[in-house]
C-alpha cells in the first residue's frame, strides 16, 4: 500500500539541511546585519517597541521614530503613565495608529498585571494587548533567548522560495506550514539571532523583486533558485483594490494676530482615533464630478452633528473656499481629501472661552502644527491649505 505524504513532510527540511541552513544564515547575519538601534539592546520593552513599529513600516522610517520614542518613554512605566495625547504625538506620521493605542494599553497591563516586567514566554506575552503570535515569538526569542519561531512577510517569502511552496502565502494551510518549518528550523542556541537572520535575508537579499541570489548565503539549498524561477514564489495573489473615497477637511485660520488654526481630536477607537485634524467629514464613495454644494451640505451637517458642533455660526461656512485636494492611501481606502479654507481676522466673541470647556477642540498656532498628533494625510491637508493662503496673499 502506498501512502500519500502530507504537504508538511514534502517541504520539511531534513536534519542535515537544517544544520546547514542555521550555520550559513547565522554566519551571514554576523557579518552582514544592518546596524540598527534596537540591535544594541536586549531590553524586552525596547524589543517590543521596535517590533510593533516594524510591522507595516520600513526600517528606514522606524529608526528615527524608535530613537525619539525611547528618549521620551525609556521604560514600560513611563509609557504606561503617559498621556494618550503625548503617545499619539510620538507616533504621528507612522500610520496604523491602532498599534500605538495598543502599545500604550499593553504597557498599562504590564505595569498593573505583570509587576512591570514583560513575561518571557509566548503564552504570557500573548495575554498583553497588541501582542500576537509574531510579536510574542520575536520578544521571547530576541529578548529572552527562548527557542520560539516567528513568521512575518519576509520569512514567508524566504520559505516559499527555499522550499518552492506554491499557492497563496496567506492561506491557512500555508500559514500552518510556514510556522511548522520555522519551529523545526529555529536555532536552539541562538534563536533570536536566527529569527532575525531570516527576516534580514528577506529584507535585504531575498527581496520581492529582483532577489540578489548571487549573494545569498543559502542559495545552494533553495528550490526556487534551482528551478530558475524565484519570480513564481511566493505566488502572486491579487488583493482587493483600495476603494476610491472622498472626504472634506475644513481648515479655519484666524489671524489673532499670529495665525491660529482650529483642531479637532478624533474620539472612539476607529482608524485615526486620538489624532488631531482639521474638522473633517466621514468618507463617502468618490463623486465622479465633485460638487461644491454637496460638500457644503456635508460640512454643514458636520457642524451640526452631535459632539462635533463647532461653536461658529453658519456665515463661517459660507465664506469657505475650495482650495484643492490631497490624495492619501490608507490600507484599504484610496482617499481624496478636499480642502476648504476659511480665514478670519479674529475668533468670534466668546469662541475661545467655549473651546476651553470642550476637550475635543483646540487652537494651535500654525508654527506649533508640526508638533501636533496629525496623521500624514492631515499634514498634507494643512501644508496645502497654508501654501494656498501664502500664494493668494503674494
Ligand atoms: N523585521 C521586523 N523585525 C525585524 C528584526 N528584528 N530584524 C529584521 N527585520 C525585522
Amino acid at each position: 500500500m502506498t501512502t500519500t505524504p502530507n504537504p508538511q513532510e514534502l517541504h520539511a527540511p531534513d536534519e542535515d539541511t537544517r544544520l546547514h541552513l542555521r550555520e550559513d544564515l547565522l554566519a551571514w547575519f554576523d557579518e552582514h546585519q544592518r546596524d540598527l538601534p534596537w540591535r544594541k539592546t536586549s531590553d524586552p520593552y525596547a524589543i517590543w517597541v521596535s517590533e510593533i513599529m516594524l510591522q507595516q513600516t520600513q526600517v528606514i522610517t522606524v529608526k528615527d521614530y524608535y530613537t525619539r520614542w525611547m528618549q521620551t518613554f525609556p521604560d514600560v512605566q513611563s509609557l504606561a503613565s503617559a498621556d494618550r495625547d503625548d503617545v499619539m504625538k510620538m507616533w504621528a506620521g507612522l500610520g496604523y495608529y491602532r498599534r500605538a493605542r495598543s502599545l500604550h494599553e499593553g504597557a498599562q497591563m504590564v505595569v498593573d498585571d505583570f509587576d512591570g516586567s514583560l513575561p518571557s514566554d509566548v503564552k504570557g506575552l500573548k495575554k498583553i494587548k497588541g501582542i500576537g503570535k509574531y510579536t510574542a515569538g520575536a520578544i521571547s526569542s530576541i529578548a529572552f533567548d527562548q527557542v520560539e519561531p516567528l513568521v512575518d512577510g519576509n520569512v514567508e517569502r524566504v520559505f516559499a522560495r527555499l522550499f518552492a511552496i506554491p499557492g497563496d502565502p496567506k492561506q491557512t494551510s500555508n500559514q500552518k506550514l510556514f510556522w511548522s518549518i520555522a519551529r523545526d528550523l529555529v536555532d536552539p542556541l541562538r534563536p533570536g539571532d536566527f529569527n532575525q537572520s531570516l527576516m534580514e535575508l528577506g529584507a535585504v537579499c531575498c527581496t520581492p523583486k529582483s532577489p540578489t541570489c548571487l549573494l545569498c548565503p543559502v542559495r545552494e539549498h533553495c528550490k526556487a533558485h534551482a528551478l530558475g524561477d524565484t519570480a513564481s514564489y511566493p505566488a502572486k495573489v491579487k488583493r482587493a483594490k483600495a476603494k476610491p473615497v472622498q472626504s472634506e477637511s475644513l481648515v479655519i485660520i484666524a489671524n489673532t494676530p499670529t495665525p491660529q488654526v482650529l483642531l479637532y481630536k478624533r474620539s472612539g477607537d476607529g482608524l485615526l482615533a486620538g489624532l488631531m485634524e482639521a474638522p473633517s467629514t466621514p468618507h463617502s464613495p468618490r463623486d465622479t464630478r465633485y460638487n461644491k454644494s454637496n460638500a457644503m451640505t456635508r460640512l454643514a451637517s458636520l457642524f451640526e452633528s452631535e459632539g462635533l458642533g463647532i461653536p461658529l455660526d453658519s456665515s463661517v461656512l459660507a465664506s469657505a473656499k475650495h482650495v484643492g485636494y490631497v490624495k492619501h492611501l490608507f490600507s484599504h481606502l484610496d482617499m481624496r481629501i478636499h480642502i476648504f479654507l476659511v480665514e478670519l481676522d479674529a475668533w468670534p466673541d466668546g469662541f475661545v472661552d467655549t473651546l476651553e470647556t470642550s476637550p475635543s477642540w483646540s487652537l494651535v498656532s500654525t508654527e506649533e502644527l508640526s508638533h501636533q498628533a496629525l496623521s500624514k494625510a492631515q499634514k498634507k491637508v494643512f501644508r496645502s491649505a497654508l501654501s494656498s493662503r501664502e500664494s493668494s496673499s503674494d
